[in-house]
């Protein structure tokens, strides 16, 4: 799967690039991901790329030309038919499960990082499929939602996951939030683990998970119950 990110600060992205499964997933090829400057496609030499907008107000504008520029250098002379162009913007839909679910069967995906006041709407209007936000708050710009977009969708890839990792029992592939989980030792600073799942009974450990995940569930995201109980 191809990714392509446009934003003003590519430096942001060495890091998580360059770590655990999301490196794996591009040395493995699973994962082609290209970071895009989109100064590079400023048209002058101060590389400007945002201005004032029309009818006054605070802050600036990403300029039209620089990002449809820099979404037709990533679509390429070919192209891959099935791309997506998505703007992070607090605008957008809100990011899910569901979503990066259905992202990670897109072939190629192009993300435009927002800043500023926002972008010229032409941009909206002509090149974007969706607009997605990552939650009902404000950051400074796109590229942290760009990368918990990436993040999101690479691990669901087939093959990105090693086999002692799986996307299964998770949280939100259930509905519910996952159970707790313990491991070594048995007792820590006077606090044990709970009995059965010391017990090897799995019928018993299965029944106990699912009544903890049911717990948590209830306590920190009770509409996910009444949600998971409507589709039942
Ligand atoms: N840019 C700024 N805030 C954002 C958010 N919550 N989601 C996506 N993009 C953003």
């Amino acid at each position: 799967m191809r990714f392509d990110i446009i934003t003003v600060f590519p430096e942001l992205f060495s890091g998580v690039l360059d770590c655990g499964i999301l490196r794996r997933a591009r040395q493995s090829s699973l994962a082609d991901i290209r970071i895009v400057n989109l100064r590079d496609f400023a048209r002058d030499k101060h590389k400007s790329v945002d201005d004032r907008p029309y009818g006054g107000g605070e802050g600036m504008v990403f300029m039209p030309a620089p990002i449809f520029e820099a979404v037709e250098y990533c679509r390429g002379e070919k192209g891959i038919p099935e791309c997506q162009v998505v703007l992070l913007t607090p605008q957008g839909t809100v990011w899910s499960q569901n979503l990066a679910a259905e992202f990670s069967t897109i072939p190629h995906l192009i993300l435009i990082c927002g800043r500023y006041e926002g972008v010229d709407q032409r941009v909206i209007d002509c090149l974007v499929d969706r607009e997605v936000s990552i939650g009902d708050f404000v950051l400074t710009g796109g590229e942290i939602p760009a990368m918990v977009v990436l993040d999101s969708v690479v691990r669901l890839i087939p093959g990105a996951l090693g086999c002692r990792e799986s996307t299964i029992n998770e949280s939100f592939t259930t509905g519910l939030l996952d159970y707790p989980q313990y491991t070594r030792p048995a007792e820590f600073r006077g606090r044990v683990v709970p009995e059965v799942l010391l017990s090897g009974d799995h019928a018993r450990i299965k029944k106990w998970r699912k009544e903890q995940a049911l717990e948590k569930t209830k306590r920190a995201r009770p509409e996910l119950v009444t949600r998971k109980l409507a589709q039942n």
